[in-house]
């Protein structure tokens, strides 16, 4: 409608311009450009106003590119509509309308790059004279995603050059697009800069394919400072589409950057806490930096060693690796050196220092004072103990008023407070000077039926007692084993027993003696001794076992006793003896009867075994053996029964 508001206004113009005599053209209208993707399809219209009507008009399309001459593509009369032959554009154009709306469009299908440029429409009349409208076609193609390198190699702040970064590459777009790098978000300007401030130097270069279609890659140079280790690079790319501006933008990238350390620093990395004599230490040092022109080093001042390393072992360190260790970190390029530094103080603890040295005498009653010490470079606690219980704290040891349980080994242990672990240690030998004391034992009156006595005797003293043994008719027994004790001496001796016997233990040394009395007694039987192992033997073939403890019975007292029995024999006692045997043959037939009868049980003698058995091996004898005993209750009275069978 507007159309045709405008063109009747024309009209009403081209009238008046009549009515006055001026000569008038036809009026055409056109779009000043038109945009379209590449391969799509282009619409051109061409509009024009002409009293005559189409009848009187013809309408031609010509195309105009660059310098070159302008090229007719299109022509259409009242007769003819006809697409010129041999143009880039015959096969593929077409046009709409008669032009007797006032407008014809021309179509262009599979617009190619190379469609760029003016198309023309020229309308003749008759009578109006000639008409003509321009449209520039524009054609837009999308590049590919946009792609970025980055430099792999580190880049030192030293280069005084500018280093590249990296390039960033947009393919196949129309028209051109273009490329801007950003640091951070900030976009990179070409800005080569005086040496010293950061010069940016970006360069691109394009390439236009066969197709026509732009390609563009851009490189990023600059002089790189520390801060951008951390800095990320992209590039955004812009480039037009029909109507608008777009963008794209590239990944991130960031690079290596290699500075030298303004700072070093250097560490003891274990022992945690204080360091003592044996310990390793671990040094460790690193710098700031990361440029790998700089060289670390570490040294020991005192003694002008270093290490071209950042960590270094001290093994089995002693006080006099002590001292200043340093680090350096030198550069290689410009080398500037810089220093840090660490102490390290090694703690020692000498050995333990007793005063008096291994050994004491002390009188009996009388006082000790001991002493012991390390020198330490830390602090320590003393404490001083004897048979693993703690005598006395602080270094001095002090003894008032020795006894023999006085006397023995005290040992001082110095630990040094802060540091786990570190300590030493001494040993005192106490020795109290007096007269012998034997250690009494709880029976020095042994009755036995054993054959020889084991008797043990052990005395307290200093010097060591000498102990010697006798008897009472005043032989001297040797003994079996004599044995050097803590607190003095032990002797052992084998007695033999042949009949009651008195021994002494005599222990002496220079300031006196001490005597115990052992007072050994046979064990002495009952005169019907001979009957009750008649008996016993009888009685013992019931079981194999109760046979072997009867029969050491019997051995042990026959052994001894026989002797008396013959010295009393005289013609009252045969008869009482006869009598008494025909008393037991009566009572043993009876306790046969019984026997048969099943009154009686076998009985078993198993608990006395093993009873037996065990007393037999004792030392010191007190044989009061429960077989025996049985043995002759049985025979004596055949109806007792033992109290443990029932
Ligand atoms: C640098 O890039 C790598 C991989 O591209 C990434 O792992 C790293 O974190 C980045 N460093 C910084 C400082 O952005
Ligand atoms: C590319 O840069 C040129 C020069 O600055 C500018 O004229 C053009 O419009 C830019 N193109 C795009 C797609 O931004
Ligand atoms: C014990 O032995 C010492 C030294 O041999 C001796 O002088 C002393 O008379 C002896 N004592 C006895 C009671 O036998």
């Amino acid at each position: 409608m507007a159309l045709r508001d405008t063109a009747s206004r024309l009209l009403g113009l081209l009238v008046l311009l009549h009515t006055w005599g001026a000569w008038a053209d036809v009026e055409v209208n056109m779009e000043d450009k038109v945009e379209v993707f590449s391969q799509d399809t282009a619409q051109i219209t061409c509009m024009f106003t002409s009293a005559e009507g189409i009848g009187g008009t013809n309408i031609q399309w010509f195309y105009v590119s660059g310098s070159k001459d302008k090229q007719r593509i299109y022509f259409q009369d009242s007769i003819v509509k006809s697409v010129d032959k041999g143009t880039p554009f015959t096969d593929r154009i077409s046009m709409n309308g008669t032009g007797a709306t006032g407008a014809v469009v021309l179509t262009i299908s599979n617009v190619q790059l190379t469609d760029e440029g003016e198309f023309i429409c020229i309308i003749k009349s008759l009578t109006e004279g000639t008409g003509e409208g321009r449209t520039k076609l524009r054609v837009f193609a999308i590049p590919d995603d946009p792609t970025i390198e980055g430099v792999q190699t580190g880049i030192s702040v030293n280069d005084l050059d500018a280093s590249k970064i990296g390039s960033c590459e947009v393919r196949k777009g129309y028209p051109k697009p273009n490329i801007t790098w950003y640091k951070n978000s900030t976009p990179l300007r070409n800005a080569p800069g005086a040496v010293g401030s950061g010069s940016v130097l970006v360069s691109s270069s394009t390439t236009t394919e066969s197709s026509g279609l732009y390609s563009v890659i851009s490189s990023l140079r600059m002089r790189v400072k520390k801060e951008d280790k951390n800095a990320e690079f992209y590039c955004e790319v812009t480039y037009f589409v029909p109507g608008a501006t777009m963008m794209k933008e590239t990944a991130r990238i960031n690079v290596t950057v290699y500075y030298l350390p303004t700072a070093v620093n250097i560490w003891v990395e274990s022992p945690k806490g204080k360091i003592k004599e044996g310990d390793t230490v671990d040094l460790h040092c690193t710098g700031n930096g990361n440029s790998p022109s700089s060289v670390i080093s570490i040294k020991y001042l005192k003694d002008d060693i270093s290490w071209d390393t950042n960590e270094k072992l001290l093994e089995n360190v002693t006080r006099h690796d002590s001292g200043v260790y340093a680090c350096t970190s030198q550069d290689m390029e410009t080398f500037d050196e810089i220093l840090g530094n660490v102490t390290v103080f090694v703690n020692y603890l000498d050995t333990a220092v007793v005063i008096p040295e291994e050994s004491v005498v002390v009188d009996k009653g009388g006082d000790l004072k001991a002493t012991c010490n390390a020198l330490s470079s830390l602090q320590t606690v003393t404490e001083w103990s004897k048979n693993g219980h703690k005598v006395s704290d602080g270094h001095s040891l002090i003894l008032k008023n020795a006894t023999f349980d006085t006397a023995g080994t005290y040992s001082c242990v110095v630990t040094v407070v802060d540091i786990e672990g570190m300590e030493t240690s001494g040993e005192l030998r106490v020795h109290v000077q007096g007269a012998p004391e034997i250690i009494k034992k709880d029976s020095t009156e042994i009755v036995t039926s054993e054959k020889a006595v084991e008797l043990s005797c052990q005395a307290r003293g200093y010097p060591s007692p000498t102990i010697t043994w006798t008897t009472s008719d005043g032989k001297v027994i040797k003994s079996t084993s004599e044995t050097e004790t803590e607190e003095g001496a032990q002797s052992v001796v084998s007695v033999k027993v042949a009949s009651n016997i008195t021994a002494y233990c005599n222990a002496s040394n220079e300031h006196g003696t001490d005597l115990v009395t052992f007072n050994i007694k046979v064990k002495t039987t009952l005169h019907s001794t001979t009957q009750a192992t008649t008996q016993a033997t009888t009685q013992a073939t019931t079981t194999t076992t109760i046979t072997t403890i009867s029969s050491a019975a019997v051995v042990t007292e026959t052994a001894n006793p026989p002797k008396p029995i013959v010295k009393e024999s005289n013609g009252f006692i045969i008869a009482i003896v006869i009598i008494f045997v025909l008393l037991l043959a009566i009572l043993g037939s009876v306790l046969y009867f019984l026997y048969k009868k099943g009154k009686i049980c076998g009985r078993s003698g198993k608990q006395d075994l093993t009873k037996e058995r065990s007393s037999k091996d004792n030392i010191v004898v007190e044989m009061k053996s429960d077989n025996t005993e049985e043995a002759i209750l049985l025979g004596v009275n055949g109806e007792k029964q033992p109290p443990n069978d029932q």
